[in-house]
Parts: structure tokens; C-alpha cells; sequence
């Protein structure tokens, strides 16, 4: 009869064994049996009213029920902890043969591409590049280029005061001044360009209220003869290197007040060859900047002796510089943050320019 109990437990046991699917199930289980009120411990409570003579028998067939149970119990344990070892190591398989995911990288905007360009190139002919302040006093943006209060040249430039002192700078020549007046007590050669944004009062349609510019200054010793040829040359390299071969440049007598003489210069419009079309009017050519010799007042009010040094100048605007070298037709594409504007410009060279 206790034989029996044991022979039921076991028979429990067998068929319990084949209901488990799952570590938890395989737990429970196991607080069944050998749980404190477990049916393989509750076994053992019969012992005390078994004889002596069988306490021994009775005691080891209970023995084996346990380990039995034992054994079945480390056998699926490792069953179940080996297949959830699995299936996680499945789910968290890294294929680094996989194509990386492409990070979208922003593009550089055309202007500064073309700032960048100008500064390789005139850095390569030993000029420094310099900047200034675009929240500007009267001073350097006007009065020591020559251009005193009242003076009628003013009206040139629509300018935003803020201040009756301070205004956002209408031209990067300002700097000119700037530089000169840093050298005041120990004159020396200067070999400068300016890359820089300017602001005017413009309110008609065609005419943005920003712009960029980048002015150009050398100044040498008088005997060195920096010459209107040397201005020629130089922005005949500019030209080539930054818009394209095969132009021609045509410099037409222009009034500034910080030059003398002072030149506007075109380049042969290269879309019609200089044949006539509507880019260029019908005129062959196109205005791309202002130039000249620095006037001796410029010079003087700014620390450099006109009768020991001189030099030349130049400023063109970059707006329209960008627009040919890129043949982007209209200048509001520049301002307008169009994305996909601004996308045909993401590549790594410059095989975009028209060159
Ligand atoms: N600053 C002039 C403008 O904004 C352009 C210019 C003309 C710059 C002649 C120069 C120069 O350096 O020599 O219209």
C-alpha cells in the first residue's frame, strides 16, 4: 500500500513530465514534487508509520522518484535555457556584410563655394584673407574711402543706419581702410582679399537687400610700380579661374571716390560669345565688377604716404559670379533655401562649374 503511494506518485510524475513546454512549467513542477508540501516530500512524512524493517526499502524508492526527478529537471532546464540562448542570439544577428545606412550630409551653398574657390586662388598668389565688421561705423565704410558727409557719391549706395554713427557696411571695401589704418605707424606691402556680406536699402524687385562681396587691395612701395597692367592681369586670372577660359575683359572708364581712375570692367558674355543675347542685353558683355587705383587721399588718410606707396583695388559682387560659373539663371534661387536647389550642389568637386 505505501509502495502503491509511491508507484502513484511516480506514475503522476510521468505523465505531469509531458505537459512541460516551458521553463516556468518546469519550475512549478518542481515546487510540486519537492516543494515543501510536494508530493515526493510529502512522501517522506509517511516514513514514521512504516516498520523498521521496510523504513529502508520504502526510503530508497522514494530516493530514486527524486532523482528521477532530479535528473529530468537539469536535463530540461538546460533544454529550455539553451533554446532561449538561441533564439535570442537569432534575433540579435548582426549582418555587417550589410550596406551601411547613408547619413544625408548638407551641402555647401554656391556662394560659399565660390567664396572658397576665389580665396584658394588668391591664397596660391600669396594674398591674406581678411574680414571685418558687417555692423560698421561711417567712418571706414565711408569718410576714410574718401568719402566725406555730403559727399554726392553717397547717394550710391542706399545704406541702412542704425545708428547716426553705425550702419551695416554697403561695400567690403571698408576694410581697406581698416587694414591701411592697422599698418598707420609701420607702413609695409599689402596683398589683401575681403570676402564678406553687404547690405543696402534696395526695395525693388530685382535687387536683394544682402549681398556678398569680396574686395581686393595690394599696395607696394612706389618703385615697385604696382600698374594698372598688374590690376589687368590679376583679374584676368580671376576671371579665367573663376568663371571660365577663353573670355575677354573690357574696362570702361567709372567714377568711384576711392579710386582714381577708376574702372567698371565687363567680361564677354560667355553665353552668346559676345554675338548679343538677352543675358548680357544684346551688349556682347557683362558688368561683373569695380576696380582701380587707390586714390592718394585714401592712402593718406589712412597712414600710407601716396608719394612713397600705391596700388590697386577691386570688389565684385559674388552673387553674379556664382550665378555664371554654375549657370544658375535666376538670382533668387540663391535666397530662397530651396532644398532641391541646394542639393544639385552636393558634390565633391567642382564639376558643376561651366568651365
Ligand atoms: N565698393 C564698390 C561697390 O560696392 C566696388 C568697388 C569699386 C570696389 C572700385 C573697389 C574699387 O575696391 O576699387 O560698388
Amino acid at each position: 500500500m505505501r509502495d502503491n503511494k509511491v508507484e502513484e506518485v511516480e506514475k503522476r510524475l510521468e505523465e505531469d513530465k509531458t505537459n512541460i513546454s516551458t521553463l516556468n512549467q518546469l519550475n512549478d513542477l518542481k515546487i510540486k514534487y519537492l516543494g515543501k508540501k510536494g508530493l515526493i516530500s510529502s512522501l517522506n512524512q509517511l516514513i514514521k508509520d512504516i516498520p523498521n524493517e521496510e523504513k529502508k526499502e520504502f526510503g530508497q524508492s522514494v530516493n530514486q522518484v527524486r532523482e528521477n526527478f532530479n535528473q529530468f529537471y537539469e536535463q530540461k532546464k538546460r533544454y529550455f535555457e539553451d533554446e532561449q540562448l538561441n533564439k535570442q542570439l537569432e534575433r540579435e544577428t548582426i549582418d555587417i556584410t550589410l550596406p551601411a545606412t547613408k547619413v544625408r550630409r548638407g551641402s555647401k551653398h554656391p556662394v560659399n563655394r565660390m567664396i572658397e574657390k576665389i580665396e584658394d586662388l588668391f591664397v596660391s598668389m600669396g594674398y591674406d584673407v581678411m574680414t571685418g565688421p558687417e555692423l560698421e561705423t561711417d567712418e571706414f565704410c565711408f569718410e576714410r574711402l574718401n568719402l566725406p558727409k555730403g559727399h554726392p557719391a553717397r547717394d550710391m549706395q542706399d545704406s541702412f543706419y542704425i545708428t547716426e554713427e553705425y550702419l551695416l557696411r554697403t561695400q567690403t571695401s571698408a576694410v581697406q581702410a581698416r587694414t591701411l589704418l592697422a599698418n598707420k605707424n609701420d607702413p609695409k606691402p599689402i596683398r589683401e582679399i575681403v570676402p564678406g556680406k553687404t547690405y543696402r536699402k534696395e526695395d525693388d524687385a530685382t535687387h536683394s537687400h544682402q549681398f556678398c562681396q569680396c574686395e581686393g587691395l595690394v599696395i607696394d612701395k612706389k618703385e615697385n610700380h604696382v600698374s594698372l597692367a598688374d590690376l589687368k592681369g590679376t583679374l584676368e586670372v580671376f576671371v579665367k579661374e573663376v568663371i571660365g577660359d577663353n573670355l575677354d575683359l573690357r574696362f570702361r572708364p567709372s567714377y568711384f571716390p576711392f579710386t582714381e581712375p577708376s574702372y567698371e570692367v565687363d567680361v564677354s558674355c560667355f553665353k552668346c560669345g559676345g554675338k548679343g543675347c538677352p543675358l548680357c542685353k544684346d551688349t556682347g558683355w557683362i558688368e561683373i565688377l569695380g576696380a582701380g587705383i587707390v586714390h592718394p587721399n585714401v592712402l593718406r588718410m589712412n597712414g600710407y604716404d601716396p608719394e612713397k606707396w600705391g596700388g590697386f583695388a577691386f570688389g565684385p559682387g559674388l552673387e553674379r559670379l556664382t550665378m555664371f560659373r554654375y549657370g544658375i539663371p535666376d538670382m533668387r534661387y540663391l535666397y530662397t533655401n530651396d532644398i532641391r536647389f541646394l542639393e544639385e550642389f552636393d558634390r565633391g568637386d567642382e564639376s558643376d562649374a561651366i568651365k
